[in-house]
């Protein structure tokens, strides 16, 4: 490994929503950005760029279009063109975006459950019903709800379970949605651990494609989303043209810095994202393992990708393990209702943190008296 990522960085005083929503002894494990300084090269992008004075309104320059063009053709054996490409300020003002320019009112969206807050809201947001499409079964299983929506919203890596769509499940989606838009979130797509490759599904066949907006970003798996920026990937021209109509002067440019940043990543960074990944997937064992051996009562799947983990804590009893943790062990973690209405025994926990960080989360939690009766 080139990079370390042991190092403890304050973050507090920095305007880090992380690190400022709670009082100053509690850790926070919430929300999904990772406590590592970003790669050195996207360091010098934004310091070079910051050594020229005027910070216009920007545009992505053609190197950050190819760059894109070449990653997608090597790492998923997908062809796009530079054109099929809409820079956006985040990927979740894209999925907005779509659902806007694919579903009038009334119309049905599957989504899956339980699922990223913001995407569980987007049904509500836009006055859609939804369909469910469970994380926790085979797809093909389910291809009668998802015949009953009109578009589905697809999270592929899963925030918050962390489950990889493989091939078949994602081929089973294509075929259950016969024809029908799909949005997808691939924003996690570069953490997949245990030498798992992802798959765009629009990447499967260039019919899927054309139906399919695929929403990416560097911002999650470089650890720079304060940046702002991502970009949809729309091969279909008509579609593009109905998405980018969709913005309705409240989703704006990326920002400049957010550019240069994305460029740098994708460019430079392989070594960073892959010792990254190890450092991640060392976590994830840990966290496995301490789950098991040291937290009674509290179980979980080993995430497949992400640096998010899904703990069911239904069998110790708690009314609201979140509040409890929070209490108990001055631990902050996301609450499993904001992943739905059915999870709130479950909570999130982001383990985008030093292995020093997690020990100490999982010392904490050992010593709370939930687990303390059941030793
Ligand atoms: C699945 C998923 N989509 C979208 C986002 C937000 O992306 P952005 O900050 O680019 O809007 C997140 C952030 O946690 C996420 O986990």
């Amino acid at each position: 490994m080139t990079y370390s990522f042991d190092t403890q960085i304050d973050r507090r005083n920095t305007g880090s929503n992380k690190w400022s929503k709670y009082a100053s002894d509690v850790l926070p494990m919430w929300v999904a950005d990772m406590d590592f300084a970003a790669a050195p090269p996207i360091i010098d992008a934004i310091t070079e760029r910051l050594r020229h004075p005027v910070f216009g309104y920007c545009s992505a320059k053609p190197e950050l279009r190819d760059q894109i063009v070449a990653d997608m053709q090597a790492k998923y054996g997908w062809t796009i063109s530079p054109d099929d490409i809409v820079f956006l300020p985040g990927v979740e003002p894209g999925f907005n975006m779509a659902i806007k320019a694919l579903l009038s009112p009334g119309k049905t969206l599957a989504i899956q459950t339980p699922i990223y807050r913001p995407i569980l809201m987007a049904p509500r947001h836009w006055d859609l019903s939804q369909v469910d499409l469970q994380v926790d079964r085979p797809v093909a299983e389910q291809a009668a709800a998802l015949a009953l929506a009109d578009a589905v919203l697809l999270c592929n890596p899963h925030n918050p379970t962390g489950k990889v769509y493989g091939r078949d499940d994602l081929q089973a989606l294509a075929a259950a949605t016969r024809g029908k838009p799909i949005i997808s979130d691939e924003i996690h797509c570069e953490l997949l651990y245990d030498g798992r490759k992802h798959i765009p599904i629009a990447s499967l066949d260039p019919s899927i494609a054309r139906r399919t907006i695929t929403l990416m970003s560097a911002a999650k798996t470089y650890n720079i989303p304060g940046l702002k920026a991502g970009f949809a990937i729309v091969t279909d021209q008509m579609l593009r043209e109905q998405f980018n109509a969709s913005r309705l002067g409240m989703v704006d440019s990326v920002n400049i810095l957010g550019l240069e940043a994305s460029l740098a990543a994708f460019r430079d960074c392989a070594d960073w994202r892959d010792d990254v990944v190890a450092y991640l997937q060392a976590n994830r064992d840990y966290l496995v393992k301490a789950v098991a051996e040291r937290l009674p009562g509290v179980s979980m799947v080993a995430p497949e990708g992400t640096y998010l983990a899904w703990l069911d804590c239904r069998a110790l009893g708690l009314d609201d393990p979140q509040a409890y943790f929070l209490e108990h062990a001055r631990i902050a973690f996301s609450a499993g209702s904001d992943f739905g209405a059915r999870y709130g025994k479950f909570i999130r926990l982001n383990f985008g943190c030093t292995r020093a960080t997690l020990e100490e989360a999982i010392e904490c939690l050992a010593a709370c008296p939930a687990f303390a009766s059941r030793a």
